[in-house]
């Protein structure tokens, strides 16, 4: 299998080191040819692709997808190249890794979905959370009943990188190129997880969205902000679940905190990516002995495990890239569907979509048509 990664920045780079890796620690999948780093930059991409061990660069992704020693296409650029990147690779019958979010909008993702289902090729989307061995071993407890009936969730994924009023523009901050703010960009991993870990859909959503620093500084002046900088909703599924979701990339000194708290009727999970190795179980029964129950998530026995260390050495934020590579290209050898799914992309987006809209009227409860 051929690789070409489109984007060499902070995912191109996170994909790079999985693509690198992932046959030396998941050795029952094929090898992978890190064949072709593509950026605009010439010198920029040569420089990245030496660092990160590609044989060759491009500076056109068109030309890359056309080529017969490219078999996977895996798409690392900002929001609004995805869904032309996409379709394109899968139109010229290659495999598709997509980052998140699927795309920026329900129409692109709709696009996406129909073209999955008609290509060769597999597609898969990049919620690289899906991989965490936490959060799979919560989704296996709430599957198994652990829990009892989820009623309530508490989701909430808060940064910081802009409370600072002078953090300059990036793309990030441009509807245009990112589609939404912290809600696309944060938002559809806390709302993927939702529906992962529930096996159901949200289908309404009521919201509201601030832009705290309307203006920041450019690269030809002063420039106006055209999306959020935090988020919150009220989600509720198909089976009753309520569920609130906070959202921020100026939440003064919170990290890269992604928490997720499920209460069932016989019991709670907790995860918090930051402590990325633990799981909190809670179950009702003996008031003397039933409180929080912290479950290192280390053991071969869990989700992912057996592919790295002895029981108890911990893994961190980029195994998950490449537990997610062996996914696919195990799924590619078999022919098989592999998640998260370009519908799986489609129902975060509708839901995303919903809170706009939802805000835009005042906060009204609206259907997501998941
Ligand atoms: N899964 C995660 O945890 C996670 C984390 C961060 C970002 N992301 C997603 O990954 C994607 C990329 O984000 P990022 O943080 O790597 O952004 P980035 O700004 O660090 O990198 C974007 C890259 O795209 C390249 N690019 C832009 N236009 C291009 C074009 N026309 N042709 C070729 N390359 C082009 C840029 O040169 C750059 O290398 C986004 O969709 C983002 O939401 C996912």
């Amino acid at each position: 299998m051929g690789v070409a990664v489109i984007g060499y920045s902070f995912m191109g780079r996170a994909h790079s080191n999985a693509w690198r890796n992932v046959a030396a620690f998941y050795p029952d999948v094929a090898p992978v040819r890190m064949q072709t780093l593509v950026g605009r930059d010439g010198t920029r991409v040569e420089q990245a692709a030496a660092d990160l061990g590609w044989a060759g660069v491009a500076t056109d992704w068109r030309e890359v997808i056309e080529r017969d020693d490219i078999d996977i296409v895996d798409v690392c650029t900002p929001g609004h190249l995805h869904a032309e990147v996409a379709l394109a690779a899968l139109a010229a019958g290659k495999h598709v890794l997509v980052e998140k979010p699927l795309a920026n909008s329900v129409a692109e993702c709709e696009a996406l979905v129909a073209a999955a289902a008609a290509a060769r090729g597999r597609a898969l989307l990049g919620f690289n959370y899906r991989r965490v061995p936490a959060l799979a071993l919560a989704r296996e407890l709430v599957g198994e009943g652990r829990i009892g009936t989820v009623q309530q969730a508490r989701l909430s994924y808060l940064q910081d990188w802009l409370s600072d009023p002078q953090a300059p523009m990036t793309w990030r901050l441009r509807r245009e190129s990112a589609g939404s703010g912290v809600l696309g960009d944060l938002g559809s991993h806390a709302v993927d997880q939702l529906h992962y870990l529930l096996g159901e859909h949200v289908t309404h959503a009521s919201g509201t969205l601030r832009t705290f620093v309307p203006e920041r500084p450019g690269p030809h002046g002063t420039e106006t902000v055209t999306v959020d900088d935090a988020a919150w909703a009220t989600l509720h599924t198909d089976s009753g679940v309520v569920a609130s979701l906070e959202v921020s990339r100026v939440a003064t000194g919170r990290k890269n905190a992604l928490t997720v708290e499920l209460f069932g009727t016989s019991g709670s999970l907790r995860f918090d990516l930051e402590r990325l190795n633990e799981l909190v179980l809670t179950q009702a029964g003996d008031a003397r002995t039933s409180g929080p129950t912290t479950i290192m998530v280390t053991e071969p026995e869990h989700p992912y495990l057996k592919a790295w260390w002895p029981a108890g050495h911990v893994l961190g934020w980029d195994h998950t890239f490449t537990s997610q590579a062996a996914d696919f290209l195990r799924a590619i050898a078999a022919d098989e569907p592999v998640h998260a799914t370009f519908e799986d992309g489609l129902a975060a987006q509708r839901v995303l979509e919903a809170i706009e809209t939802s805000h835009a009227a005042g906060g009204l409860l609206t259907e997501t048509g998941n």
